[in-house]
């Protein structure tokens, strides 16, 4: 069935896809690939990315969703009845389910961690562990998401809120809380990076950030910044096919999506602005910011320099639960719209379906870090056999068959249609657009697949 929610404003449309987004991939993960990849050379990469590969495959999935008014499986079939492409959508549905089992919990821990810097728990000192120190914020980070109780019920929470929101539709929940979550966002990212301008070695911080060294630009280092480009804009997934079936038709596809990878390149970079100058103002150059410990040691260890520390941390754990919530949102709207829209479902029961056997799969998926952690699936927990299967295998094959789809396959001026709007506006870079989705897309998608399958 075809969907009939629209978003109802232009602004709307452009907060809720700014708010899938802009998530951890932002916050979390791009800081922590810059720092393995280079600094400033892997920013340089990144930006080419976006521009040449990930607005183009942004707008192949508005297209595809805005084309096919429904969900990622059932669009695919109504633009191509009886081709076997909607496998796509398939992938990117299990694969956005698997995303949100680990998604969940960390959004989870984002609440805590606001709970505790509102409360100044954060900052309070262990007992037999140097004030102030990494091992206070790491040794505290282990004991929580090691827990049993706390950061499943955390979990729970963050189910629970966005299953409101998502319940009360595109336009009441989506649309709203995104209309009011996106402005608070981008209000709190430029305070931090205005105090963060203060500190003693700023300059220090931004010359690591954005003085490239050419030579530090190696294949490794382009296919990292390829994934972070994929993942920070939502696509491969269905998400963004999901929220192109809610665009109107007069919607500007080629201006949306420059808008939306425009703002979410603009929050890494300022996030990047707000780390680099604390990393080299308080001599953290030193430490990892794999996994976990960027956000929830790092960032604490910052601000516990700072003065007021728990102001800057509320602000900033506010911040992060906000990217986290309206990104976990519209990942869990790629199947609520498959649900609705395939089996005639409404709103309130479709969320269900989907979100009920979450709560048993992301509990499982939060056990995994601490007394699930024997239970291993080649070599990973399950929370992080989700994450390495989504990322490495599906969301790539995902993407590849769309972009093969599009380039090859789908009906001739599906694509030059939606870029002009059936002939109704002009777009200088239609063929552009076009050239690249049919050659450049597939090959690179198929030569990091591989690389990666090597690395
Ligand atoms: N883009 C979000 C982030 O940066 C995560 C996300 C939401 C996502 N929807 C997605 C990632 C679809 C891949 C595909 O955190």
């Amino acid at each position: 069935m075809a969907t009939t929610s629209e978003f109802s404003s232009k602004i709307g449309l452009i907060a809720a896809t700014v708010g899938s987004a802009v998530g951890l991939g932002n916050v979390w993960r791009f800081p922590a690939e810059t720092q393995a990849h280079g600094g400033a050379a892997f920013l340089l990469v990144y930006v080419i990315c976006v521009l040449l590969f990930g607005i183009p495959v942004m707008l192949g999935e508005f297209s595809i969703g805005r084309a096919g008014k429904s969900d990622a499986i059932d669009s695919y079939k109504k633009l191509s009845p009886g081709k076997p492409w909607w496998i796509s959508g398939f992938l990117g549905i299990v694969c956005s389910y698997l995303i949100l089992t680990f998604y969940m919990v960390v959004s989870g821990w984002t609440l805590e961690y606001l709970y505790q810097s509102l409360s100044g728990e954060l900052f309070a000192p262990i007992p037999g562990v140097e004030e102030g120190s990494n091992l206070q914020f790491a040794d505290r980070m282990q004991e929580y998401v090691g827990g049993v109780w706390p950061p499943m019920i955390w979990t729970w929470i963050t189910i629970a809120v966005c299953g409101g929101v998502l319940c009360m539709g595109v336009q009441k929940g989506i649309e709203r809380a995104s209309n009011i979550l996106m402005p608070l966002l981008f209000v709190i990212l430029i305070i931090l990076c205005i105090n963060a301008m203060s500190l003693p070695k700023a300059a220090e911080g931004l010359e690591y950030f954005f003085n490239p060294n050419f030579s530090k630009i190696t294949p490794k280092v382009c296919i990292s910044a390829l994934g972070q480009a994929f993942f920070s804009l939502s696509l491969g997934m269905g998400t963004l096919i999901t929220y192109g079936s809610y665009f109107r038709k007069d919607t500007n596809l080629t201006r949306t999506a420059f808008t939306v990878s425009l703002l979410d390149m603009a929050v890494a970079i300022l996030v990047g602005m707000i780390i680099f100058p604390g990393v080299m103002s308080f001599g953290l150059e030193g430490e990892s910011f794999d996994g976990s410990a960027l956000v929830f040691v790092t960032f604490p260890e910052i601000f516990n320099n700072m003065w007021c520390p728990q102001l800057w941390s509320s602000l900033f754990f506010i911040l992060l639960a906000v990217a986290a919530l309206t990104s976990s949102i519209s990942i869990a709207e790629v199947s609520i719209a498959y649900f609705s829209s395939h089996f005639n479902l409404k709103r309130v029961p479709a969320t269900c379906v989907v979100l009920v056997p979450l709560v048993l799969l992301s509990s499982l998926s939060s056990l995994s870090n601490g007394v699930l952690s024997d239970w291993t699936i080649f070599g990973y927990t399950i929370f992080g056999a989700c994450d390495a299967v989504t990322a490495n295998i599906i969301m790539p094959l995902g993407a590849l068959i769309m972009a093969i789809y599009l380039g090859w396959f789908a009906p001739k001026n599906l694509m030059k249609d939606q870029l002009t709007n059936g002939g109704t506006i002009r777009n200088p870079l239609a063929g552009t657009v076009m050239f690249l989705l049919k050659w450049v897309t597939p090959i690179l998608i198929l030569v990091i697949f591989i690389a990666s399958l090597f690395t």
